[in-house]
Parts: C-alpha cells; structure tokens; sequence
C-alpha cells in the first residue's frame, strides 16, 4: 500500500514504479500495463476458458489468481490487474445477470423503476470477498522485488456509478443511453438514490480489494463519453467524486478511466483521482494539458494499432511517449482494452519498446 500524492512526500515513494508514477514521483523509466491484459487474445487465458465461464474464473481465487499472474509475467508489464468482471457487485445489490457468448452482459430484470432502486441491497458487499482472495494470492505471488529490484504494482478495480448504473438499467451494453438517461433526466428520486447506493456498494468492494493487497484501484467509467458535459456534471460528478474521495482515504491512488471523454476531461479532474486514463482519440498531450499538470495520465495507444505492421506500431508507441516527454506521472497503456484476435508479440513487442525508451 501507498499513499496518496497529498500526504507522501517526495523522497519515500513506494518501490514500484508504476504506483511511483501514479503518485508522479520520478521514475527510471515509464511503467507499462494494458487494459485487459488477461483476455480472449491470449491463448493461455483460452485454456483456462474451456475448462471455466468467466463468472467462475472471477468467483475461483486460485483461478482468477493463475489467470492475473500468468498474463502479467508473459507480457512483463509492471503492473498486474486483478481478473475480476464490472458487473461483481450486482449479485449482492440483488441484481441477476449473465455473460451471452458473443454478445456480453445480460441483466435479466432491468431495473427502471424507484421501488426497484429501492429495493436494491446494500448490505451484502461481503460475498464479494472472493476477489479480495484473489488479490491477497497475486500480492503473496510478486511479494518479492523482481530482477530489476522493482515491486509489480496490484491494481484492483471496479466500476464508477454512471456506467454501472447503465448496465443495470438498459439490460446490457448500449448504443444510446435511452433508458439510463430517462432515469437520470425524469426521476429526481431514482437516479440519486441509484448513485449513492452504487458508491456505498463501490466503495466497500474498493475497501475489501486494498486491505487484500491492491496498491491502486482503477475505476473504470468505460460509458462516461455518452454523456454531454453539463449532463455528467450535474448527474455523475458527485457520485463519482464521492467514490473517488472514500478510495482515497483508504490509502491508495485512484485512476479513473473512461472512453470518449476528450470534452470530460477537465470536470472528470475534478473527482480528485490521481490518474486520468485517456482513450486514444486525444493526444497524449493535449489531454494531459486538459487535466491540467497536477495530475497523472494514463495511456493512450488505440489498442487496433496492435494489429499493424510493426514499423507502423512502433512509430505510434513512440508517438505516445514523446508528448508524454519525460514528464513524471505517465503511465504507458493502451485508450481501451486489448480486442480478442491481437497478436500476443504485437503486445510484447510494445512492452519491450517501453522499457527500451529512458524518460530521463
Ligand atoms: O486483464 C483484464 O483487464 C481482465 C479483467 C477484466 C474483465 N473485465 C474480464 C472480462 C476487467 C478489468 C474487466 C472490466 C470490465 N467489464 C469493463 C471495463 C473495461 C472496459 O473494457 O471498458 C466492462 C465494460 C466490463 C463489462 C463486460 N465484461 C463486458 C461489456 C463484457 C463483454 C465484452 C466482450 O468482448 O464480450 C465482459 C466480459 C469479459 N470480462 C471478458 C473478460 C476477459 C471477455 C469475455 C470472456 O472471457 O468470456
């Protein structure tokens, strides 16, 4: 555990350099993780799925475990991501759900209604504890400095309100946001109660995942793009800052994550997090200069450049690093996670271009 760049001071950062760069203290070099790094690309993760679904992956700690391990040693990224799912803490709200091949979540009763919300628990975050035995298995696992003296950092994460709310509501994935914007726009009573119940659940699942051993909680807000500025100001912003502010009270460095944001990024600032995840649509630098230099950024290769030529890849690998120039608090990843179908040597090779690359 670390602790947050208000308290720390400058000289007694943590020996990762991935959670030093998400507290912007300097770096020998740029640490480099991927979205989705545990995935259908992979063809070890593969295995693990002909014998398990997902959900039993995540609800496996040995599995979910081996899993999270496997692809952080293959790829030799400085950071591994627990293998968990967004959609955990529905079961304990009292939401069912389920994974459809090819077609992703499914809630099976969407909930739209007040007394639905209502109903919604809030109380059973314990029967979460399965991914805190996840993480205390990864953290005993890279308890020990790797070659190059440097800790592998343990990210736990979980959803932000807005984009758990529009699971929940439209039934799944979505192209227009109808149902949850219906919510948020006509029911006053609904959707802050959706919001405070969700942080209160978030914030306990966040609280469980660094007490087993995460050094940093990314919270992913994959759907936030949806929104118009003053939208995600007056219906998200709060919410999520909330979030923001009881994660890092635990002790940890919070990044907050979201697609499509180039216009969010300065209000997506203001929830506090340490670490603003840029999708690849912004450069790296603009988007570093829209959250302004107080903050660290994370990313942003398009994660489709995996897939071209290599002269082509590197080029763009290289692209990312110059506009981050150095400055401390860049963390090297890609704007969305890592498609089924990319080339595992695409995503080593990047790796191994990082590490190349001396920032200072
Ligand atoms: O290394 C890792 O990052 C894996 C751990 C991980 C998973 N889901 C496992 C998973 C993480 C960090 C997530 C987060 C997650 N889950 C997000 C946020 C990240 C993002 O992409 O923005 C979201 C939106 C979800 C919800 C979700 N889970 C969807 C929409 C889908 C279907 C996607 C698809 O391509 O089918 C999932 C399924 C899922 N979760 C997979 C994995 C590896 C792929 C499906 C499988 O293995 O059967």
């Amino acid at each position: 555990m670390s602790v947050p760049s208000e308290s720390h001071d400058e000289g007694s950062g943590s020996g990762s350099r991935f959670v030093r760069a998400c507290l912007r203290q300097p770096v020998d070099r740029t640490p480099v993780w991927f979205l989705r790094q545990a995935g259908r690309y992979m063809p070890e993760y593969m295995a693990v799925r002909e014998r398990h679904t997902l959900l039993e992956i995540c609800r496996t700690p040995e599995v979910a475990a081996e899993v999270t391990i496997t692809a952080a040693e293959r790829l030799g990224v400085d950071a591994a991501i627990i293998f968990a799912d967004l959609l955990l803490p529905f079961t304990p709200m009292g939401v069912d759900f389920e994974f459809v091949a090819g077609e992703g979540p499914m809630v099976h009763v969407p909930v739209r209604t007040a007394d639905q919300v209502r109903a919604l628990r809030t109380d059973r975050v314990d029967e979460l504890s399965y991914v805190a035995r996840s993480i205390e298995r990864v953290a005993a696992h890279f308890a020990r400095p790797r070659a190059d003296g440097d800790q592998l950092g343990i990210i736990g994460f979980c959803g932000a309100p807005f984009t758990l709310a529009s699971y929940m509501i439209e039934g799944g994935s979505s192209r227009n946001y109808i149902e949850t914007k219906k919510m948020m726009y006509r029911d006053s009573m609904a959707w802050p109660m959706l919001m405070e119940k969700l942080v209160t659940v978030l914030a306990g699942f966040a609280r469980q995942q660094v007490e087993a051993g995460a050094d940093v909680i990314q919270i992913f807000d994959s759907w936030a793009g949806a929104l118009s500025v003053t939208d995600y100001r007056k219906y998200c912003l709060e919410a999520t800052t909330e979030l923001v502010r009881l994660v890092r009270a635990m002790g940890v460095p919070v990044i907050y994550f979201g697609v499509d944001t180039a216009s969010l990024l300065p209000a997506m600032r203001e929830t506090g997090a340490d670490v603003i995840g840029l999708d690849w649509r912004i450069p790296l630098d603009v988007g570093w200069e829209s959250v302004g230099s107080g903050c660290a950024v994370q990313g942003n290769l398009d994660p489709i450049t995996l897939f071209a030529p290599e002269d082509i890849l590197r080029a763009r690998v290289e692209e990312v690093l110059r506009a981050a120039a150095g400055r401390q608090g860049h963390i090297f990843n890609l704007g969305h996670g890592i498609v089924p179908g990319t080339p595992v040597d695409a995503v080593i090779n990047v790796v191994k271009w990082v590490k190349e690359t001396r920032v200072a």
